[in-house]
């Protein structure tokens, strides 16, 4: 049974929730409280109203129309207010640490191709970049590995479905390594050569600790009249010393390539352990890091140089290989995880 003093009481409540209110959501609540037509405080009291006698029904029903209006104006006053205010603003505190901005690094593959590009660049070689999709005859048949040749399977290579159309291309493949640009520079030039290629590789292996279908290699070429094993023992030596520090000693085993005769392999003192043996090295002392050699004659006859007046050496080398023996990386799918934690504490 609503009375003055009960009217009276909501009207108290309702100053001291707008009092209370800071926000237009605090004022909507307030507005659904007080006004809402299922569930507000007013309207209920407005029904009250026409249950009570007679005599007192004019009255108590001109004070809750009152009461009406004057939280309607209210509330509509505050709203004009905060929105005249603008946006909240809030307090700052200036104890808060700043944020720092994150800035954006290269990948670790990108600096140490460059690094490596770096140290060649100095040595006075040409950095070259080739096609990705290669021709048969560039990736394999110009390296000395006619068709049916077993080093092939040397390599699981990727093939198109059709062969790209272009007099070249009998078959087109993702190239599985960067040799080919071998071919094509000395195709287009004549000795002397001393180049470098970088570039992406493919292969068909699935992903593992120490397989990726796609990868990244530096190839090198130098040719000139009497070049010889020394100039390539030389020079990779000292790509080993720049590369994993002044330290590190070098080791050539004997090895196979098709397009080298003789062929080797690199190794370089074990970057764990220093020599002593270790899980790393599998006890050995010694990293593997690329393959090399001096260019097989029947590579000079492709291209048209005389192997007779010409010598030269190759050498071709896995850039994530490398990563991995430099920083003591054991899992090759890291380079590819995009996973800020890895990626952030390469030194750029
Ligand atoms: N093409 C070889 C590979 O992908 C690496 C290589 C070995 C390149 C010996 C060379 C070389 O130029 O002489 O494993």
């Amino acid at each position: 049974m609503p009375s003055p003093e009960s009217i009276e009481r909501v009207r108290a409540g309702f100053l001291e929730d707008l009092a209370r209110a800071a926000s237009e959501a605090d004022l909507r609540t307030v507005r659904d409280r007080y006004l809402s037509r299922k569930s507000g405080l007013v309207p209920a009291l407005l029904k009250a109203v026409a249950t009570a006698p007679a005599d007192e029904r004019p009255r108590l029903g001109r004070l809750a129309n009152e009461l009406k209006q004057k939280i309607e104006a209210a509330l509509a006053g505050r709203v004009q207010a905060l929105e005249a205010a603008g946006p909240a603003v809030e307090a700052v505190d200036v104890t808060l640490p700043g944020r720092v901005p994150s800035v954006g690094r290269r990948h670790p593959l990108t600096i140490l191709r460059e690094r490596i590009e770096g140290i060649f660049l100095r040595m006075g070689y040409e950095v070259l970049e080739g096609p990705e999709l290669e021709d048969d005859y560039h990736n394999f048949e110009a390296l000395n590995m006619p068709p049916d040749h077993p080093a092939r399977d040397m390599q699981d290579t990727l093939y198109l479905a059709q062969p790209i159309v272009s007099p070249t291309h009998t078959a087109t493949v993702l190239r599985t390594h960067t040799s080919g640009m071998q071919i094509r520079y000395m195709e287009t030039h004549q000795p002397p050569v001393r180049i470098i290629a970088p570039g992406r590789v493919y292969r068909r292996d699935n992903l593992d600790l120490t397989h990726t279908p796609m990868f990244t290699q530096v190839e090198g070429l130098v040719v000139a009249e009497g070049v010889t094993m020394a100039d390539l023992k030389g020079t990779l030596a000292a790509l080993a010393r720049e590369l994993f520090g002044p330290g590190t000693a070098v080791r050539f085993r004997p090895s196979f390539f098709p397009y080298t005769e003789p062929s080797a392999e690199l190794d370089i003192t074990c970057t764990t352990c220093r020599g002593s043996g270790c899980a790393v090295c599998k006890r050995s002392g010694w990293l593997e890091v690329l393959g090399a050699g001096m260019v097989h004659p029947a590579v000079f006859e492709a291209v048209g140089y005389d192997p007779e007046r010409f010598t030269g050496f190759a050498f071709g080398m896995g850039v994530e290989r490398v990563a991995m023996v430099k920083y003591g990386v054991d899992d090759i799918r890291l380079f590819y995880e995009s996973d800020l934690r890895f990626l952030e504490q390469f030194p750029s």
